[in-house]
């Protein structure tokens, strides 16, 4: 495209312009949420400690109108031993979004990462039954979904249970199918559906919304559809890079789910500036080194090409608005992100609209540039 450089020239230009009228009105900048106000709520992901920094929670309250718990409503800190719930954490946060006015998206009910290894077990070491392991899904499932009945809009029922890659197997290897099979999803959508009538229930995962893993997806909620189950959405995580997936894909993906009659959930975005091996979000994939070249912060020519990513994902969800039902942040500030652990541990990665300091970064003018238009 001939008209490129000057394209990208206006749009610095229009950026530092915002970014300049932000810090001259003086004022703290305008509300995400409200800005977006008809197209799609606007959440964050809250871990245990930004639940209690009263700076952070100031931050949240102008922005969002959506809060997931990062860690903690996940099984292992649930029911860390059989039949022993520990709630205290996750009733607190609960309470914190009703008294903010947050409506509360639970992350997960099933996960093969963050789940207690009991589940699995079964008498003298050996591996629990089929049986066993559907039955413990059922009441950890009835218990937590159960207890906050009516109070939270949509749940990640099963969270990247789908393989990578191009192989022949849909399902990923985990504790869950070696034990169980297939079986494990429908018995997840079947416990949350009786426990909640109201809640969404969702399926979520990385990479979905382009390729294999997509068509996998699909074939995932037809499945679970044919059998009876309720699926009332999608969570694309929306752990993306500087490069990747292309816009296009992003699309093709909200448009695919949003033909197959799911609500589309954007939930987990961030974007980052790192180099990493491995595409989307696998824990299980960490990379053994990788560069950390903004240690001492993001360089202005990285800055600007995070907002424009920014802008052109924002500008993406704008025109499917009608498709999307959230856009969740996985964190509040980019000191808060996992991707400073995520794929190489001890990074300095710059994902987030905020940064470490709370402050708003140019992504932010231009994610905001999208609602206006
Ligand atoms: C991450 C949390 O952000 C970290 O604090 C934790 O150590 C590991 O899990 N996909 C998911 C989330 O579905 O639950 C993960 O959250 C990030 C990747």
């Amino acid at each position: 495209m001939a008209d490129r450089p000057a394209q990208r020239i206006m749009a610095g230009m229009r950026l530092l312009l915002l970014c300049a009228l932000v810090c001259l009105s003086g004022a703290a900048e305008p509300s995400l949420d409200r800005a977006f106000a008809g197209r799609f709520a606007i959440g964050m992901a809250l871990g245990a400690r930004e639940s209690a920094d009263p700076a952070v929670l100031e931050l949240a309250a102008r922005h969002i109108s959506a809060a997931t718990p990062e860690n903690i409503m996940k099984p292992g800190p649930l029911q860390p031993r059989e039949g022993e719930f520990a709630f205290a954490a996750a009733d607190a946060f609960v309470e914190l979004c009703s008294a903010r006015g947050w409506a509360v998206y639970g992350h997960t009910l099933t996960w093969h990462i963050q789940v207690p290894p009991w589940m699995f077990a079964g008498p003298d070491g050996a591996p629990a039954s089929r049986d066993l392991v559907l039955a413990r899904q059922r009441a950890h499932i009835a218990a937590v979904v159960g207890r906050y009945a009516g109070r939270i809009r949509a749940w990640d029922v099963v969270n990247e249970a789908l393989a990578d890659g191009k192989g022949s197997e849909d399902l990923r290897d985990s504790p869950w199918s070696r034990a169980c099979g297939w079986d494990f999803i429908p018995n997840a959508f079947r416990s949350a559906a009786a426990a909640d009538p109201r809640a969404q229930l969702l399926y979520n995962d990385y990479n979905i919304e382009s390729g294999a893993k997509r068509e996998r997806a699909l074939r995932l909620v037809a499945r679970l559809r044919a059998e009876g189950c309720r699926v009332d959405g999608i969570g694309i995580q929306g752990h993306w890079t500087l490069d990747h997936p292309p816009v296009a894909e992003i699309e093709a993906g909200i448009r695919a789910f949003a033909a197959a009659g799911l609500a589309v959930h954007i939930t987990e975005l961030d974007i980052s500036v790192l180099p990493r091996m491995a595409a989307g979000g696998d824990l299980l994939a960490q990379d053994a080194t990788g560069a950390d070249p903004y240690r001492a912060g993001l360089p202005d020519a990285v800055q600007e090409r995070l907002a424009r990513r920014y802008a052109e994902i924002f500008a993406c969800f704008v025109r499917n608005a009608v498709a999307i039902e959230r856009v969740t942040f996985w964190g509040a500030h980019d000191g808060a992100s996992w991707l400073n652990d995520w794929p190489v541990k001890g990074r300095t990665d710059h994902a987030l609209l905020f940064d470490r300091a709370l402050r708003a970064k140019p992504a932010f003018a231009a994610v905001l540039a999208e609602a206006a238009r």
